[in-house]
């Protein structure tokens, strides 16, 4: 399972990177603009330095929402870094986007996927990834997870190449789920792949054993 993680912020990608554990980064514009990145050239920047801290896979989005707009973004991010993953809404423009980057060789991330249906399309237009999420149809009273299964077992049925990228995810069981489902991959914050390492059994234990050794080693 790949983990990637769901931020713009340079310190957490670089925090999880040093782990060990990283394989890419997923941003989106919010969180862009929670940086406080702004501006085409401060955005390509941004990219380019994310990229620079990663072995791979960095989506970044596209703010157009028509067809010609998303190719012409999509095109011009992906120039930034051979990292670059297109991240592409799931609008009617941006399957056909989708279609037309996997016919160029682009890499694509096919976002805001919430149904069944939709990854359905996101696959066969040939994306790369596709993100449903997770915690916002929790949000809303309906389970996430159940879509993570559905969007599995329909790829599996047709041997789709189109990697699931559980997005949205909130906290530690959410990615324990998904991968006891076997998605591809999940996105989430530093404090979710961080969560993983907690146990009390764990810290009890450590604190006995270099209890015993101190005693022993006096
Ligand atoms: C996906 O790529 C999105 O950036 C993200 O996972 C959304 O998560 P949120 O619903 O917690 O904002």
């Amino acid at each position: 399972m790949k983990f990637f993680i769901d931020t713009a912020n340079l310190d957490e990608i670089r925090e999880a990177y040093d782990m060990g554990v990283l394989d890419g980064v997923t941003t989106n514009p919010s969180l862009m603009a929670k940086e406080g990145i702004t501006g085409e050239e401060n955005i390509k920047a941004h990219y380019k330095a994310i990229c620079d801290i990663v072995d791979n896979n960095v989506s970044a989005e596209v703010i157009s929402t028509d067809y010609e707009g998303m190719l012409k973004e999509g095109r011009e991010l992906a120039k930034i870094d051979d990292k670059i993953v297109v991240k592409v809404p799931m609008i009617k423009e941006g399957v056909k986007a989708i279609k037309q980057f996997s016919a160029e060789g682009i890499r694509t991330n096919c976002t805001l996927v919430f149904s069944s249906g939709q990854a359905l399309l996101a696959a066969k237009a040939g994306a790369s990834y596709v993100s449903p999420f997770i915690g916002r149809l929790d949000d809303i009273s309906t389970d996430g997870l159940t879509l993570i299964e559905d969007i599995i077992r329909i790829y599996d049925n047709y041997g789709y190449e189109t990697e699931v990228l559980a997005a949205s995810v909130r906290h530690t069981m959410h990615l324990i789920e998904c991968a006891n489902m076997g998605a591809d991959v999940v996105t989430c914050p530093l404090k979710v792949i961080t969560g993983l390492l907690k146990h009390p059994l764990t810290d009890s234990g450590l604190a006995q054993f270099l209890a015993d050794h101190k005693k022993g080693n006096k």
